[in-house]
């Protein structure tokens, strides 16, 4: 299982510092949440913030974007150094379109779904997928409680995907610890997002080593 630490856990005042950190303490990628205050409730940061973080680290950049009109932007975020793009299926852009933009900059396409959405909303873009994002909370916040009836959907979207070829890597975000990596692990989870449960530890290597050995 790979760890994605979330960014917004983090101590904004020391970003580069924050950054290499998670370099030095086992993170296999950098999850980068991106809220714009209108898709979700809360406002976080956006390209230039992924920039400037960008020379701290040599892990790929995750780029979790909780915004209503990611076509807009792909392009900015695409410069700022992102290698994996996540929109969600929820959001007011073309899907299909926008996954395309993504793919054209080179850069790793993932779709997302909310809790209420059912898993079966990104069979039609598969083809155009390199992962999906299941959502164990509702997104907005970080430190929320994990949901364990999304779950299912990983098993789901796994078989679907089998079913027409194609290989897909999925990803859980939200309320992912050490009481809850296990469940994550067990429907063959491959990257875990943990904001909270990484940055806010007092060591993050421990951290990620010990949700790692509960993952196996
Ligand atoms: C929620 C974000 C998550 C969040 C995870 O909208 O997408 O990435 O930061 O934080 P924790 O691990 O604290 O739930
Ligand atoms: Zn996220």
């Amino acid at each position: 299982m790979q760890i994605a630490p979330s960014f917004l856990s983090c101590d904004f005042s020391k970003l580069g510092e924050e950054l290499g950190r998670m370099d030095k303490a086992g993170a296999d990628l950098i999850h980068l949440d991106v809220m714009d205050g209108h898709f979700v409730p809360n406002i976080t940061f956006g390209a230039p913030v992924i920039k400037w973080g960008r020379p701290y680290t040599k892990l790929p950049f995750d780029v979790h974007l909780m915004i209503s009109e990611p076509h807009r932007y792909i392009k900015d975020f695409a410069e700022a150094g992102a290698d994996i793009i996540t929109i969600h299926v929820e959001c007011d852009s073309d899907i299909a379109e926008t996954l395309d933009l993504i793919n054209s900059f080179g850069i790793k396409a993932a779709l997302s779904v909310k809790p209420n959405t059912p898993a079966s909303a990104v069979f039609p873009y598969l083809d155009k997928l390199y992962m999906v994002l299941v959502m164990t909370v509702e997104p907005g916040f970080g430190g929320q409680s994990f949901m364990a009836d999304m779950l299912p959907k990983v098993g789901e979207i796994k078989r679907y995907a089998k079913s027409v070829g194609h290989d897909i890597v999925i990803e859980a975000d939200g309320g992912i610890n050490e009481e809850t990596i296990a469940q994550c692990a067990a429907v063959g989870i491959d990257i875990s997002v943990s904001g909270t449960g990484v940055f806010k530890a007092p060591d993050a290597k421990e951290a990620i080593a010990k949700l790692k050995a509960l993952a196996e």
